[in-house]
């Protein structure tokens, strides 16, 4: 029993300790909503324009992409594709890899998967917590992202932040960030434009979840008919047997 005990110890505990997030900064919840075509079509023109340049979506189709969002072939062509040639072709980098990875020191991942891999709480925190740091190289750090090799490429929008720590015990923890130049956009419209942004990454990870949904609506309709049908049937064949 004291050694079932102990096992149980070992094999919880960690696991506790590992979802509880130690001492990581705090994530910030995020509204996601696959039926949200207009904010899915808006994080779609941000992803385009401010992220293909550098990473690729590489397992996405711009078509599959303007079909499951309800854009046209013909929008899709003259709003979206900058990158590419074709509605058919795959949402690829316009940087070759390798020169990413000289100008960055490290290549920018594909982002198909990343709000599934990293979750969508990290990813919309991410967008949000740039700040400048000298001591970088590409003059920004991210407090989810030590020493991130990404530059903030919407500081335009956004604004620089400037990150404000406190010496507790001798060691620097990470307080708040400020706003200490503004941008284009209030921080509220900044939040939404990075919601859409997260929206949209949520659904290149899982463009199925949409179609199920879809599928999921003609289910429904098809048992409520089927059960129409079902009565009616019941109806006639119990009509001689009284
Ligand atoms: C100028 C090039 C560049 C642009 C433009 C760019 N990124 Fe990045 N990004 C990078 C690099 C380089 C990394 C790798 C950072 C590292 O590993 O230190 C990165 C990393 C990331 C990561 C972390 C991935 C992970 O899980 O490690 C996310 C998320 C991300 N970028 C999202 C975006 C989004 C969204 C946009 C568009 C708004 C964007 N990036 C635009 C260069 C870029």
């Amino acid at each position: 029993m004291k050694k079932l005990a102990i096992l149980f110890l070992v094999a919880v505990l960690p696991a506790g300790a590992y979802a509880s997030g130690g001492h990581g900064p705090k994530l910030d919840p995020v509204n996601i909503d696959l039926g949200d075509k207009a904010s899915l079509q808006r994080g779609a023109r941000i992803f385009v324009n401010y992220c293909l340049s550098c990473h690729s979506a590489g397992y996405m189709r711009y078509n599959r992409m303007g079909h499951d969002l309800g854009i046209s072939d013909e929008l899709v062509k003259e709003n979206l594709l900058f990158a590419a040639d074709k509605v058919g072709d795959l949402m690829k980098a316009v940087m070759p890899a390798e020169d990413a990875k000289k100008w960055f020191g490290t290549a920018p991942p594909d982002l198909t998967l990343v709000a599934r891999n990293r979750g969508p709480k990290w990813t919309y925190t991410y967008m949000r917590s740039f700040y400048r740091d000298d001591k970088s190289p590409s003059g920004w750090n991210n407090i989810v992202f030590p020493h991130v090799a990404m530059p903030h490429v919407l500081y335009e929008w956004q604004g620089n932040q400037r990150a404000v720590f406190k010496t507790e015990n001798g060691v620097p923890t990470f307080e708040k960030l400020e706003l200490e130049r503004k941008g284009s956009m209030t921080p509220e419209q900044y939040n939404e434009a990075m919601r859409d942004l997260t929206n949209f990454l949520v659904y290149l990870g899982e463009p199925a979840k949409l179609e199920r949904y879809r599928i999921g609506v003609f289910t429904i309709l098809f048992l409520l008919v089927f059960l129409v049908f079902a009565y009616l049937l019941k109806k006639e064949y119990w009509k001689d047997v009284h």
